[in-house]
Formats: C-alpha cells, structure tokens, sequence
C-alpha cells in the first residue's frame, strides 16, 4: 500500500490531508470522462485524486459554502486544464438541488463533511477552543448566527437541550446554567472565556482524561450554528436525486450523529419500502433507489491515525444509485 507520501503525491503541499483517500477513490467508480460533484471541496486534496484517476478528463463540480475555498478551486483548476471544471459556492443541499435543475446529473457525489484544517487552524474563524478568539464558528461567514449569539440568546434550558444532543455532553446542564450566569453580566463573546467558564462548570476529574473539556460543547455549537445535520439530510436528498443510474455516493463523517444519518438514509434508500413493519403486504411501491457497497462504515488504519491524527474519528459509508429492483442482501 502506497503511503501519504510518495514521489509525485498530488496532495503533498495539501493544507488539509484528505481522509481515507485511497477507501474514498475505490469507491467512487471513477473512470476518465465521468461527471463528479464534490460536495465539500475544501482544499481539494480529494479533487486532486479523483482528477488524477479521471486521467484529468471529465467533469468537475465543486461545492463549498466557505468562499475563502476559491483560491484552492483555482490553483486546482490551474493544474488540470483540461477538466471541465466549475465551483459553486453554497450549502450542498440547495447547490446541488440548483444543479440538477440544469439537467446535471453526475456519475459520483462526496461528501467529506465538518470543517477542513484551514478552518480550524485560523484562529480568527473561531472554531478552536485551543486558541483564544470571537466566537464565530461560520463555515459561511455571511450566515447570520455567530456562535456568540447562539451562546447569548438562547435558553437555559434549550442550551442544556443543544449541549447534551448534538454535543453529547454530561454535564450539559451545569455548564448551560454557568453560561446564563456569566451572560447576565456581559455577552461571552469569546472561546477563551468559554473555555474557562466549561473548566469551571464541571467536575475536576471531568476535566482529565476524556479529551479537551469544552470539545463537546464546541462541536454542538458549531453544529447548531451551521445547521450541519439539517443540512446533511438535505444534501443526502438531492445527492440521490442528481446521480446517474449507477452512479456512486460516497460520504465522509466525523461524528456519531452525522454517522447516524448517513447509515439511516442509506438503509432506507437501499430498503425502498416505507410501510410499517406490521404491514402484511407492502402497499407504498417504494423501490429500492441505492444499493449499498459498504455494509459495514469503513474506518482509518491505524498507520493513517498515526500520520493525521484528525483522521482518527473518519467513517465512512457508500452506495450505488439504481432505478432497478435490487435485492439487499
Ligand atoms: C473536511 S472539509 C473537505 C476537505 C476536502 N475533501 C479536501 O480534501 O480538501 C469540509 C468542507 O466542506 C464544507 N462544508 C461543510 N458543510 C457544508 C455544506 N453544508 N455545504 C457546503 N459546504 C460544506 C466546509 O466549508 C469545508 O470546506
């Protein structure tokens, strides 16, 4: 097996290492020609393979709701004149609903979902709870709600509610109770005094072994203020609705809630009925519209963990449109 980094490697100067990029060109069938949408575009560490098993030939439609993307869009298209290759700036959801009202339809959709490295390591995008700074937490920064103002204008109770569902957090409730406290003196405005504030809320030994203690209080307020997991039910939609028959889906994700949706909406896809189970007969005439290829989520090895520690909680699920009856097995 080739490591991450051989003579030639397309993703060597790569800001963001792409996950599970070898299990994620497998999986999308990609031959020269084809038309792909990537749905997260990023760095576009993964466009640069996928090109690169497309023989730099065919179509390239790349997603992103992050504008500061484009220079990474461009530098790709740079080296691959001769991909037919456009960005679209925007949810994934609507973006790729937009797209295939032109008549696209694509032979291969990724998602590689949460936030890329360059997000994370700009102190100024706020999503670090490492580094001191506003609040923020857009991946689009023309979003209305920063983090800030989600942390300062909702309730104890559905704060408490947001920290222990999409943070999975156990002491949700102590650390929202801490929040409404310190807001009545002044807004929270920045990660720091967040940071603090968690430290303070929870238990001592809370604070030792599991993990940065605001980690997960950080990864609900991302969620909520990037509407990630609404947007990925979307996304996963119109994604089935714009791939070709026999065109392939693949998703990337970093989370059990997001891991959750995929394998639910890719089991049902692949189920076609949506009758009660106590139903006798089946009376929707739901036909299957994928069929699986991954029957168990594909994790890193351990010699991926080793080389990019942010690779260590990636799953990843795929499956194949069909508009014919399929037997899942
Ligand atoms: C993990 S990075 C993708 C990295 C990319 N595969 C690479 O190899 O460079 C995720 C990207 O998806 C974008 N993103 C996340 N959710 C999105 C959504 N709902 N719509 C559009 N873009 C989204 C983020 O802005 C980020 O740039």
């Amino acid at each position: 097996m080739l490591p991450s980094v051989w003579p030639g490697n397309p993703i060597a100067d790569s800001p963001h290492v792409p996950v599970l990029h070898r299990e994620v060109v497998a999986q999308l069938g990609l031959e020269p020609g084809m038309t792909v949408v990537d749905a997260t575009f990023g760095a576009g560490g993964h466009a640069r393979l996928i090109a690169e098993a497309m023989d730099g030939r065919g179509c390239y439609v790349a997603i992103d709701r992050d504008p500061s993307v484009r220079d990474h869009f461009g530098a790709f298209v740079h080296d691959h004149p001769d991909l037919r290759a456009r960005f679209v700036r925007g949810n994934f959801g609507l973006a790729l609903h937009n797209l295939a009202t032109t008549g696209l339809r694509a032979d291969a959709v990724l998602f590689d979902l949460g936030v890329s490295s360059m997000q994370i390591d700009r102190p100024e995008r706020g999503f670090a709870y490492a580094t001191d700074a506003p609040l923020d937490m857009r991946m689009d920064p023309s979003e209305d709600r920063t983090a800030a103002e989600v942390l300062n204008e909702t309730s104890e109770r559905e704060l408490s509610l947001l920290f222990a569902r999409l943070g999975e957090e156990r002491y949700a409730r102590p650390i929202a109770r801490a929040i409404v406290r310190r807001r009545a003196e002044a807004p929270i405005l920045r990660s720091a005094e967040l940071v603090e504030l968690i430290r303070r809320a929870i238990p001592t030994p809370a604070q030792f072994g599991q993990g940065h203690p605001a980690r997960r209080v950080f990864q609900a307020l991302r969620i909520a203020v990037n509407d990630e997991l609404g947007s990925l039910e979307a996304g996963l939609h119109e994604a089935v609705a714009i791939l070709a028959p026999g065109g392939h889906l693949v998703c990337i994700s970093f989370h059990s809630l997001e891991d959750r949706i995929v394998k639910d909406f890719l089991r049902r896809e692949a189920h076609g009925c949506i009758c009660p189970p106590d139903m006798p007969v089946c009376g929707c005439g739901q036909e299957p519209r994928l069929r699986l290829l991954t029957t168990r989520v594909v994790r890193p090895t351990p010699a991926e963990c080793d080389e990019n520690p942010r690779a260590a909680s990636a799953r990843l699920r795929a499956a194949v449109r069909t508009d014919v009856p399929v037997q899942v097995g």
